[in-house]
């Protein structure tokens, strides 16, 4: 025989009980997306190299050492997206979506960075993405939060601290970058080769280094937020007023500046202690210049994304399961002709809506019987030849006590419901 061959490492099967949890952070966020007003939009997993690099920016973690990229057969770079802004937003730029001025859209899917795996680090993950497009107002960062924070109750999620900052504009960052590269270049003795070779060309990432080595030098670093311009700094102090408006509590963090270039202003995360250090939940913020990178008129944005496995396991952390679905009834059936009418009466009362299992694969009715059961359905229905030639059905419930009785198969769906 021959070895069996096994999925890629950090990149996961979610096997059927986990998935039951999948879908209930999925219709849960779907709905809550589109109460707030966002739509669903759908978008290629796969999109020219240039697309992120020029989003997410030449010099960071994802650009330079995470992306799975290859030439197709065409020889045109392409990479797996490592995240769903850029495609986003290029999807927009491509149809014109902002013809009206504004759009809030939501997508949701596989995402790919080569990063060491961990319990809730893979390389292929999972993310729930919401972007608000041509919106300038600290409105909608705030609503978006408060949003989030809904969300969690819904799941019944606790723990969990929203940190904030605002990185200004682009010239706070110039200055903050000067500020940067003298204080690092001060130490460099202490900076590790990336730090090193970033000093120059996007010393900002050096403050997301995970180097422990660093952390204390990265600590004392000169701190955006204050070099905020005017503009900014308002628009910060709008986004707080409205979070403590709607009793959303935050911690401005001045260490929080995200690992992707596209960020001003406002910039967040929701962090958890229960998950260890991948305890990131969600992360977003603003983009104001993006559009316009990459090649559209110039409007402002604001998004975030969710990392559902990290969601999945909270939510195991927090002892909740996804309530089972049990069918309304097993049908078992044995003897000539049986199949044709089980699957008659089957069909029947799925027309009917009801949730319907049908045996398969014969056996007697002692085994399918105990199938009936496990499936935890409310009633069996038993098919056999005397119902057949009376054009009736057996029902037997499973989960409380009563007596097997006999109805018109026409009457079959009234009694289940009765
Ligand atoms: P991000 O912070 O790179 O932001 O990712 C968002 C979330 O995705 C993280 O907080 C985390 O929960 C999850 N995540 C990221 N990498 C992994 C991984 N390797 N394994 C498991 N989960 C992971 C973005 O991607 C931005 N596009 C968010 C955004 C949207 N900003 C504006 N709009």
């Amino acid at each position: 025989m021959s070895e069996i061959i096994h999925a890629i490492r950090g990149m996961n099967d979610i096997l059927p009980d986990e998935a039951k949890l999948w879908t209930l952070v999925e219709t849960e966020t779907a709905r809550l997306l589109g109460e707030y007003g966002y739509a669903m939009i759908r978008i290629p997993v796969v999109e020219t190299t240039q697309l992120f690099s020029r989003s997410i920016g030449e010099v960071t973690d994802i650009v330079e050492k995470e992306m799975y990229t290859f030439a197709d057969r065409n020889g045109d770079s392409l990479t797996l997206r490592p995240e769903a802004t850029a495609g986003i937003v290029r999807a927009v730029l491509e149809h014109n979506l902002l013809y009206d001025g504004s759009e809030k859209l939501w997508t949701l899917g596989p995402m790919f960075r080569y990063e060491r795996p961990q319990k809730g680090r893979y390389r292929q993950f999972h993310q729930i993405d919401a972007e608000a497009l041509g919106y300038g107002g600290p409105d909608v960062d705030a609503e978006q939060i408060v949003m989030l924070a809904r969300l969690w109750k819904r799941l019944g999620i606790s723990d969990v601290e929203l940190h904030l900052n605002s990185i200004g504009d682009a010239d706070a960052r110039a200055a903050h970058r000067a500020e940067l590269v003298g204080y690092f270049g001060r130490h460099s003795d202490v900076l590790d080769d990336d730090a090193r070779r970033r000093l120059h060309t996007n010393p900002l990432r050096i403050l997301d280094s995970k180097n422990p080595a660093m952390q204390t030098l990265v600590e004392g670093a000169p701190r955006l937020i204050d070099f905020l311009g005017a503009e900014a700094r308002e628009h910060f102090d709008g986004v707080t007023a409205l979070l403590a408006a709607a009793g959303v509590a935050y911690v401005v963090n001045p260490r929080l500046v995200r690992g992707l270039d596209y960020y001003n202003r406002t910039v967040f995360e929701w962090v958890t202690t229960r998950l260890g250090a991948q305890g990131t939940i969600a992360g977003g913020g603003r983009y104001d210049a993006l559009l316009q990178q990459l090649g559209g008129k110039p409007a402002p944005a604001c998004g975030f994304a969710i990392g559902v496995e990290r969601i999945v396991l909270l939510l195991g952390e927090h002892g909740v399961a996804a309530a089972p679905a049990p069918p309304d009834a097993y049908i078992v059936h044995a003897g000539q002709g049986a199949g044709a009418f089980a699957l008659r009466v089957a069909e029947q009362l799925r027309d009917a809506g009801l949730a319907v299992l049908l045996h398969c694969g014969g056996g007697s009715f002692k085994a399918q019987m105990k199938r009936a059961d496990a499936s935890l359905a409310r009633f069996a229905i038993i098919v056999g030849e005397d119902e057949i030639g009376a054009d009736e059905v057996s029902i037997k419930p499973l989960r409380e006590s009563g007596e097997q009785r006999r109805v018109p198969r026409s009457d079959a769906a009234r009694a289940l419901r009765a």
